[in-house]
């Protein structure tokens, strides 16, 4: 089914079961430890050995021997695989590392060896006796240093916008009457999620399946046949439950191909997990940032000149952090100038992390607005107000599909007594404490892609889908139940919905916060054709024919919808794609952070007191399911405000605190309070289900919110993230 024209009144607008609170579908699965992960996946796979990835050692250079003799003769040691013994391997599409690399050596950490034994233990003990000698050779490590040594690109990682220069910025610029140039930094980050990269993999002959924890399992697929040089169809992967990603596990990583390779030397399956400590070098990270901004406005808040510079690094064929994407949609300003360059860095590679660019980019710049509303004797929310856009601000004629900034801010500052907030800095005590008020807008594109699903109705009245869509934890399964319910008229206790398969019709699957609106919509497609399929069988005209209470009503007549697979089971399966109007609208959804924090006035300690979020994201298809994933993902904002920062050793060339001891992370503690506002909505331009993500968008602008709060609080503008206590004292 392809999807050309604004979306009129369908099936799903009935909001019978879509819309609703409902729980997870998989919940208890999953809060019982019933629900196997990756690595657990022994009731399906009979008599698998252990694999042990071994990251280099060094940075950069070349391995000048690897001695295997005391490591081959290690107890329970089936066989060691490195790249010289595995034959050469490509790089897959999307990430440029090379997941099993030798002799060169690219970043330190990188994947060289893999030790297979009987135990994990045995694995890991065996791992240690290899003796890896290297020659080093100097790297590139640090961004401030390297920065200008990049190239300046013309195409962002994750869209098509470019570097811009609209009207005269520097003239503007140079004679707006109120102006500010600042450079804020961002560190690298790690995703940190619960379940460490995990694969099972067994071969049949030339068949592979890995049991993964991948969250786009057609790039998986597509990018295990291009490193292994083996046909797409030969692979099978299966991630029926995956403990978390947030965009660190999109494709392939070393534990997929460490597994695969291992399995084929071992002859039998193999699991592979990256331990903890390897992960942050070894896997991608969110690369840190430099960004200048500059606006200038005129005296009474209208912004006529606004730049956006950024500088990131990635090994070399990486892409760059695309920082400068959310200031070239947010805010109007005549006169526009936004550029990136790109350094190389020699550390692990660079890439994407919920909402990459824009979460980013919007901790800058919403940073640089509440300095400007400053200087402007402005209120922060008036003054995003004030600079409000309904058009693409860069291109004028392109209007937003639907953008409710304005009311995300408004809406938020009732809710959140925005007007008790002090203007002047530090003014406002308790105790010890200072009190500040901080507001960030947020923007996240909302793209919607091609996704097909299988639908199958039985002589029982079950309705099972079947798409390769994933859920990494954000409720997939459960708006999938939805959508097929509501289709077929059906209550959610009649659905079965099967996920996580690449044998099933291909999904976009997790990411780009792309899932929720793109894989319902294919399930509305493959259910239109199950209702045609149904409408036939009993001889009604399907135009006619009312699918409710597991009934399907023509005219006076009712049937059971049982009835329709009297006979044999039905099956229908279609895919929704897409026409021009993603090229006509800017589809991006909205919001709004409002944040209080209070700031220990002897000991500079930071603790956030209340969050609230105002979210605008087309139709919210299960209003917890969203919630959960806006809080989280403040959470995960909170997160990059105070305490997150892989530190980078620039001697030797890593990230020194590559574990959950060393890499701080908010627990409950951290996160007294936090409120989500859904603004009722729907985008016709979307999809059949007038929904748009939501998962990224909820990080987005938090951290700049807190940032505000602190200097709002104690008159201290903290422009190089995270805000730890000593940058306050
Ligand atoms: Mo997301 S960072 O696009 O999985």
């Amino acid at each position: 089914m392809k999807f050309e024209t604004p979306a009129g009144i369908n099936p799903i607008d009935q909001l019978k079961v879509i819309g609703k609170p409902t729980d997870r579908i998989e919940g208890p699965l999953k809060t019982t430890g019933t629900a196997r992960y990756a690595y657990e996946r022994n009731d399906t796979v009979s008599n698998p050995a252990y694999g042990y990835v071994v990251g280099a050692g060094i940075a950069k250079g070349r391995i000048k021997a690897i001695d295997q003799t005391k490591a081959k003769a290690a107890p329970g040691v089936l066989a060691i695989v490195t790249a010289e013994s595995a034959g050469p391997l490509k790089t897959g599409k999307f990430y440029v590392d090379r997941l099993l690399a030798g002799p060169d050596i690219d970043h330190y950490h990188q994947a060289i060896a893999v030790v297979v034994a009987e135990t994990f233990e045995q694995a890991r003990a065996a791992a240690s006796l290899l003796i890896v000698s290297y020659t080093k050779t100097k790297g590139a490590y640090d961004l401030a240093a390297a920065k200008d040594s990049g190239a300046l690109l013309d195409r962002h990682q994750w869209g098509p916008l470019s570097k811009t220069n609209v009207g005269d910025f520097d003239g503007a610029f140079a004679s707006a009457p109120v102006k500010l140039d600042e450079t804020y930094t961002t560190p690298d980050q790690t995703h940190a999620m619960m379940e460490p990269h995990a694969t099972i993999a067994q071969w049949d002959g030339d068949k592979l399946t890995c049991w993964c924890c991948i969250q786009q399992l057609n790039w998986g697929a597509r990018d295990v046949a291009t490193i292994l040089g083996i046909p797409t169809e030969n692979i099978r992967l299966i991630a029926t439950y995956i403990g978390g990603g947030f965009g660190g596990k999109g494709t392939a990583l070393s534990d997929i191909i460490a597994a695969s390779l291992a399995a084929r030397a071992a002859g039998r399956p193999v699991k592979v997990a990256l331990p903890r400590p390897l992960i942050a070098n070894n896997t991608i990270h969110r690369p840190a940032t430099i960004q200048r901004i500059r606006i200038g406005a005129t005296a009474d808040g209208t912004i006529t000149a606004i730049g956006h510079e950024s500088w990131s690094g990635n090994l070399s064929g990486g892409g760059a952090e695309s920082a400068t994407a959310p200031t070239q949609l947010m805010y109007a300003g005549a006169n526009r100038f936004m550029q990136m360059r790109l350094a190389v860095l020699d550390l692990a590679e660079g890439s994407a992390m919920r909402a990459p660019g824009e979460a980013t980019g919007m901790m800058a710049l919403e940073i640089a607005m509440d300095e400007m509303a400053e200087k402007l004797s402005m209120d922060p929310v008036a003054f995003r107000i004030k600079n409000d856009s309904q058009v693409d601000p860069e291109r004028p004629n392109r209007k937003f599909s639907t953008r409710k900034l304005v009311e995300c801010l408004q809406t938020g500052a009732g809710q959140f007594g925005w007007t008790k907030r002090q203007t002047k800095p530090g003014t406002v005590r308790e105790g010890q404490w200072l009190i500040g008020l901080g507001v960030a807008s947020a923007i996240r594109g909302a793209p919607i892609m091609r996704s097909a699903a299988r639908v199958r109705l039985s002589r029982e009245g079950i309705v099972t889908v079947e798409t390769d869509m994933t859920d990494i934890g954000t409720g997939s399964y459960t708006i999938v139940g939805q959508t097929a319910a509501e289709m077929m008229g059906v209550g959610l206790d009649k659905v079965i919905v099967k996920l996580g398969d690449s044998s099933f019709p291909t999904s976009p699957g997790s990411a780009g916060q792309w899932g929720a609106a793109s894989v319902t919509s294919g399930v509305y497609a493959a259910c239109v054709k199950l209702r045609e399929a149904v409408a036939k069988a009993l001889g009604v005209s399907v135009d006619e024919a009312e699918f409710v209470g597991g009934q399907v009503r023509a005219g006076n007549r009712s049937y059971p919808l049982s009835d329709a697979a009297k006979a044999a089971e039905l099956v229908a399966q279609d895919e929704m794609t897409y026409g021009t109007l993603s090229r006509e609208y800017a589809q991006e959804s909205f919001g709004a952070h409002f944040v209080e924090v209070g700031v220990n006035s002897y000991t500079g300690e930071i603790r956030v007191r209340r969050m609230l979020a105002v979210c605008h994201a087309g139709r919210i298809l299960n209003p917890k399911a969203a919630r959960s994933q806006v809080i989280g993902a403040m959470t995960m904002g909170v997160g990059a405000a105070l305490m997150e920062e892989l530190v980078v050793d620039k001697q030797v060339g890593f990230f020194v605190n590559h574990d959950l001891a060393g890499y701080e992370v908010p627990v409950h503690a951290d996160i007294p309070h936090q409120d989500v506002i859904l603004l009722e909505d729907l985008d016709p331009t979307m999809s059949p289900m007038k929904a748009k993500g939501i998962g990224e968008l909820g990080i987005v602008g938090v951290a700049a919110a807190v940032a505000n709060a602190v200097y709002n609080a104690t008159g201290i503008r903290v422009r190089d993230y995270p805000i730890t206590l000593d940058k306050l004292i």
